[in-house]
């Protein structure tokens, strides 16, 4: 088995609330067990540039409460070349790093995959406010961005109330609905707008001039922006003129990424850097820490790309190559039950937003 002696960490694609608290007990776990740590800065550019310092156990004092990373993020072209590549590769063997711990997206995790081909063994942990890692129930940061979305258009409700308006709040979450869905069924919205479901705009206007009717006073539309940055502000315009209800509309974008992360973000960054740090030194690597069904597992990197394509309909199952045949149909039922969980969830919003 190979031996561990030095290991990176590093945080890369957007950044989550929850990012620090998994450096953390990355850090911590492999001193523990009498490996080194570097912190690679900047993601997959810091790799490429030797942007990399030693980490102590007292270098991730102080952090396990703080949003953004310690160790900044970055998106970096470069690295999806071959030149960049042979040059992350060199990088670790001038550092000395036998294996990396990669906290990002599904980017992130092609970056991983493809650097565990090229001889350095990595393990991935999903840290992403979208929740839009298909194998793991989820990310670092989404708990965490919902509560500061719910917290925003509470604020925006009470206005809404004084001056009997509409807002419409457009929420990020790339091509993935579940911040919209969720944090629409917990702020009362009236109307959720996610890519995944068919929406019709004429049903939002009439529920909302048949509510006013009725005396309804505020409204909320959750919008996602998976369907389109042009979406939220037109549906705004529309309903200010089809119901005469006037209208403002909110684009959330960053500040929902910021902020300390919350108790469930800190203890399940810190479960997964922990499991990760293991898994690595136990000589496993392509794989994603997932959690599942309140469990901390391993998934295979490419089961979990494969597992997202599938769930977004970027592949039939028979476009699925390299797994058998009990794996796909694996695949396919955990497709299904997360699609299931959104219907479900999609539903409920439907039923009690009146
Ligand atoms: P996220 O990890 O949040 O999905 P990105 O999609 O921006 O964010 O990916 C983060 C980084 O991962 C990219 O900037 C790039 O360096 C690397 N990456 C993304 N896709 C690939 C790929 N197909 N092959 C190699 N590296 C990739
Ligand atoms: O993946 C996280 C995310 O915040 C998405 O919700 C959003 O679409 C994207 O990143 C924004 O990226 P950037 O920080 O480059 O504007």
């Amino acid at each position: 088995m190979k031996e561990f002696k030095k290991i990176g960490v590093l945080t890369s694609g957007g950044d989550a609330p929850g990012m620090n608290a998994a450096i953390r007990a990355v850090v911590r776990t492999a001193i523990s067990n009498g490996v080194e740590v570097v912190g690679i800065y900047r993601g997959y550019s810091g790799l490429i540039s030797g942007d990399i310092k030693p980490l102590g156990l007292r270098d991730v004092s102080n952090i396990i409460n703080k949003g953004g990373t310690m160790l900044y993020s970055d998106r970096c072209p470069e690295f999806k070349t071959e030149k960049g590549m042979q040059k992350a590769v060199q990088t670790c063997r001038e550092f000395g790093i036998d294996g990396i711990v990669a906290i990002g997206g599904d980017g992130t995790f092609r970056g991983a995959t493809d650097l565990t081909a090229h001889g350095i063994p990595c393990v991935g942990i999903p840290g992403t406010i979208d929740n839009d890692i298909s194998s793991t129930d989820s990310t670092i940061g989404y708990d965490t961005a919902m509560n500061t979305v719910i917290e925003l258009v509470d604020k925006l409700r009470d206005t809404c109330e004084s001056h009997a308006r509409c807002n419409v709040v457009e929420v990020m979450g790339r091509g993935a609905g579940d911040i919209a869905l969720s944090t629409g069924i917990a702020s009362g919205a009236t109307a959720v707008v996610i890519p995944e479901f068919e929406v019709d705009d004429q049903e939002i206007c009439n529920k909302i001039s048949t509510s006013r009717r009725c005396g309804k006073r505020n409204f909320i539309v959750l919008v996602s922006e998976g369907v389109g940055s042009e979406y939220a502000p037109a549906l705004t315009e529309k309903i200010m003129r089809q119901t005469g209800v006037d209208t403002k509309f909110a684009r959330l974008a960053h500040v929902v990424r910021g902020g300390n992360p919350n108790l469930r973000d800190r203890v399940m960054a810190s479960e997964m850097g922990v499991f990760a740090v293991k898994e690595l030194l136990e000589g496993n690597s392509n794989i994603v820490i997932c959690i599942r069904n309140g469990d901390i597992v391993a998934t295979d990197i490419n089961y979990a790309l494969n597992l997202d394509k599938l769930y977004k309909g970027k592949v039939t199952k028979e476009q699925l190559v390299g797994f058998d045949e009990v794996t796909v149909e694996k695949m396919c039922a955990e497709a299904a039950e997360r699609r299931k969980r959104l219907e479900r969830l999609y539903n409920a919003a439907k039923t009690i937003s009146l």
